[in-house]
């Protein structure tokens, strides 16, 4: 089991044996797992902007992430913070599924935040600060801009050092309070840090790690706990927000044991039914029937074709 010097035990067997749950899962049908990813990125993007006081709602999020819509009471900049925190999850993905160069560095963490205000800050977009910030809410005060540059080379250092020492939720927890304690950039940094330790836990195998909007005053309190150089508390916050995905991740893609409710193909659930296993295949291909394609087959339950006969009546 891998070290941990702030979590606990118990914290860190429940993480380890529900990821080992998750990887016996796979491989997970394609739709399914594309569908739960979609999700947790809206989830994410919503969470995370709300955070930092951007106004739109989840459903709002939805909307304009993915059906490209605009919400005409919300100012334009809450739209494209939305559209643009979208595009750096989807950058992240990308970098995390390939497992190619994504090692963390201050130009990855850079490119990040080019990502994230491209389209509402453009002109302070992927560049360290040149002044001084304060954090509105909180006691901690981000060193002189003067320092930035390095104090960022030393939090990489300091990560490749400290790789092999801590769990790796840990890790992503304490890279998360070094980040948004340095504060590098004139705004963003919330977003930023809570995309870059998510980079860690991605790469681990385990779903997204979000900060849930509810959570920020507990979220505000474990930060300047850490501050005063109490780590355990937002160790075991981040690793609380990345059970949560597990569990989710768990209850959607763990084969039930319910028969009426395992996905079977359209030619066994043809079988003991009034429907041939084409016509099922036009229900499916029209949506008519809860169903899900894995490569070329539709699979869909008995449940959903007993649903779909009651809908007739
Ligand atoms: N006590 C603290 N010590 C360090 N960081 C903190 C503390 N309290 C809150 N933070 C972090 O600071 C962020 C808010 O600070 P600020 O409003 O300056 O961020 P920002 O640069 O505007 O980032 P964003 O626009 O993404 O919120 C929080 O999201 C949190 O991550
Ligand atoms: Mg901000």
């Amino acid at each position: 089991m891998a070290k941990a010097q702030y979590l606990s035990k118990n914290t860190v067997s429940t993480l380890e044996s529900k990821l080992k749950e998750l990887k016996a899962l796979r491989p997970i049908p394609a739709t399914v797992f594309s569908k739960i990813r979609e999700q947790f990125q809206i989830e994410m993007t919503y969470n995370s902007n709300a955070i930092e006081g951007n106004s739109l709602t989840l459903k709002e999020t939805f909307w304009v992430v993915q059906e490209g819509l605009t919400i005409k009471e919300k100012p334009l900049k809450d739209h494209l913070e939305a559209k643009n925190h979208d595009e750096a999850l989807d950058f992240m993905y990308e970098l995390t599924d390939s497992k190619k160069q994504n090692t963390i560095s201050e130009h990855l963490i850079r490119q990040l935040h080019q990502l994230v205000v491209q389209d509402s800050q453009r002109d302070i977009a992927g560049k360290y600060r040149d002044g001084d910030v304060y954090i509105s809410g909180a006691e901690h005060r981000p060193s002189s801009h003067m320092e930035v540059p390095i104090k960022m080379h030393e939090l990489i250092k300091w990560l490749s050092k400290n790789k092999t020492k801590h769990h790796i939720v840990e890790l992503a927890a304490l890279l998360h309070h070094k980040m948004v304690n340095i504060h590098p950039f004139w705004d963003g940094n919330g977003r930023i840090s809570r995309l870059v330790m998510n980079i860690l836990i991605l790469n681990a195998g385990y779903p997204l790690a979000i900060i849930l909007k509810n959570d920020r005053k507990r979220y505000y309190r474990v930060l300047s706990l850490a501050d005063k150089g109490e780590y355990k508390p937002i160790c075991e916050f981040v690793a609380q927000a990345v059970m949560r995905s597990l569990n989710i991740y768990l209850k959607v893609l763990k084969p039930t044991k319910a028969k009426n409710k395992q996905f079977i193909s359209l030619k066994e659930l043809s079988k003991g039914s009034s429907y041939s296993a084409t016509y099922l295949r036009k229900l499916a291909t029209q949506g008519k029937i809860e169903a899900i394609k894995e490569k070329r087959n539709w699979l869909s339950t008995r449940e959903a074709l007993k649903n779909y006969m009651d809908s007739l009546r």
